[in-house]
């Protein structure tokens, strides 16, 4: 599978890297260790021992270093061999380590070259720092079956909530709305109006006194390849953007393999932001919609797929389905253009 390398993927959330643990994950088909160094810092190395590629993640951390449990050898968050039981230590047993940086409370991983990791292209999700923690919720709501862009299209095509959620999500608005498209360099907007409808079910269960003529707007801004900001608003028919009751969620999907992808999602709010209870609630609710209605459509849709190349699949496309094709069209030119970039440099 052809994947997009130098860029940064979201590995885990900063809490799943739990301090004298070791996670392991496969990351665009890669084995890789995650680990803390005593001070904190993120590391992470190639999965398996160079020696006779026992998993390091099945090793032992001692202190910034993770000792292989077969023979042996321990590696530091560089990939330095730094002790070997049997004789000298040489460079050439260092073992490949990942840049990572940690911002907004993800642990991020750049797979590609390592002198380009610029922490500054780490798409801005600030926001998720910035949320009290009672109006703020994350988790990985998957590790499986599904290609990472079938769940990029399920958020870029929000039409499917009017189907597949009917009395949570949906409620017909997606379906009736005008999609608008704005271009930017390095990641585009898309925003689907409707106008003068009754709010959404969910969230009409969620806030006191909403009207029962509302405008209501969901934009996703979808950075290459796999992230997403999504703010679902809603006001007054009539009324200013300003004034919404709005959901600001992360959809973040980062390729395991061609066929399973790390589905990581984080919620936040501005109404209720103080109520705990309410927080759980709604993350309680996510998580069993996606477990229950998205999860099993994915994992049919992966099924009927059968590994076989989209466009090779020649799929229909319909007005709902801009935002989906121009981001998978983008991807493509961006994979297309890296490896030109690589060709050209070993030529
Ligand atoms: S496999 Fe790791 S030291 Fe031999
Ligand atoms: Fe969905």
């Amino acid at each position: 599978m052809n994947y997009l390398l130098n860029t940064w993927y979201v590995a885990a959330w900063s809490h799943d890297v739990v301090p004298g643990a070791i996670l392991a994950r496969t990351i665009l088909d890669q084995p890789v260790a995650l680990f803390r160094r005593t001070d904190g810092t993120l590391a992470a190395i190639h999965d398996a021992c160079p020696h006779r590629f026992a998993p390091l993640s099945a090793g032992i951390l001692q202190g910034d270093r993770i000792a292989c449990r077969y023979h042996g050898l321990a590696f530091d968050g560089s990939g330095a061999c730094v002790f070997n039981p049997h004789g000298p230590t040489l460079r050439s047993m260092a073992t490949r380590a990942y840049p990572v940086h940690e911002a907004h409370r993800a642990a991020w991983i750049w797979m590609g070259e390592p002198d380009r990791a610029d922490p500054a292209l780490i798409p801005d999700l600030s926001y998720l720092s910035e949320a009290p923690e009672t109006a703020f919720s994350s988790g990985e709501l998957l590790s499986g079956p599904g290609n990472y862009e079938v769940f990029v299209d399920n958020i870029l095509d929000l039409s499917h909530t009017d189907y597949l959620h009917p009395d949570t999500l949906g409620g017909g608005a997606n379906t009736k709305a005008k999609q608008e498209i704005t271009e930017s360099d390095g990641f585009f907007d898309v925003t689907w109006y409707a106008r003068d409808i009754p709010p959404p079910p969910l969230l009409a269960s969620l806030v006191d006194s909403l009207p029962e003529r509302t405008d209501s707007f969901s934009r996703v801004r979808w950075f290459a390849p796999g992230v997403m900001k999504l703010v679902a608003g809603i006001v007054p028919a009539g009324a200013d953007e300003s004034v919404a009751v709005s959901n600001v969620n992360a959809h973040i999907m980062t390729p395991e393999t061609a066929r399973a992808t790390h589905y990581f999602f984080a919620a936040t709010r501005n109404y209720r932001t103080g109520d705990a209870e309410l927080n759980e609630r709604i993350a309680a609710t996510r998580k069993r919609i996606f477990a229950t209605e998205d999860k099993p459509m994915i994992e049919l849709v992966d099924a009927r797929m059968g590994g076989r190349e989209f466009w090779s699949m020649r799929p229909i496309l319909l007005s709902i389905d801009g935002a989906s094709v121009r981001a998978r069209r983008r991807l493509q030119a961006l994979i297309a253009a890296e490896q030109a970039g690589t060709a050209a440099a070993a030529a």
